[in-house]
């Protein structure tokens, strides 16, 4: 868990959860194993510009989610940087209360 507050994080769950407050630190823990950011958006930002971040996973929903319905987003990335390897298409159904597209862009 990337976090300002690692001791607090510690306490409150044990020791029982991996912590850093150091976006460098994450950066070298992704060389020994997978590591998967989950956002938000800011967190988003931070890795969006390191070279170490190799992939992307993102679910396209399709509607328009700004407003009081959606204040947080991924960032608007380049298609000269990225390219899309897989793209899905899920109607909207009872599964899906929207329709969306997962896709898998890898730096070019
Ligand atoms: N898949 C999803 O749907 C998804 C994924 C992620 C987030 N969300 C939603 O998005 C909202 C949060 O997004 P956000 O953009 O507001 O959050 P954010 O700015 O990305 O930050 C989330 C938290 O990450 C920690 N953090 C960020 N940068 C850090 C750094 N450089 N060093 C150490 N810790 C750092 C902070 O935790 P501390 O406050 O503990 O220091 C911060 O509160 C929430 O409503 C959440 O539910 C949804």
């Amino acid at each position: 868990m990337l976090t300002h507050h690692p001791r607090e994080i510690q306490e409150r769950f044990g020791g029982t959860v991996c912590t850093s407050d150091n976006i460098g630190e994450v950066v070298e823990l992704s060389k020994e194993r997978d590591v998967y950011i989950l956002g938000g958006q800011s967190v988003f930002e931070q890795f969006m510009s390191r070279p170490e971040l190799r992939t992307l996973y993102v679910t396209h929903v399709h509607d328009n989610l700004t407003g009081p319905r959606g204040d947080r987003f991924f960032p608007h990335f380049s298609e000269d940087r990225w390219s899309k390897i897989k793209a899905e298409f899920h109607a909207q159904g009872p599964q899906n209360t929207h329709a969306l597209s997962f896709e898998v862009w890898i730096r070019k």
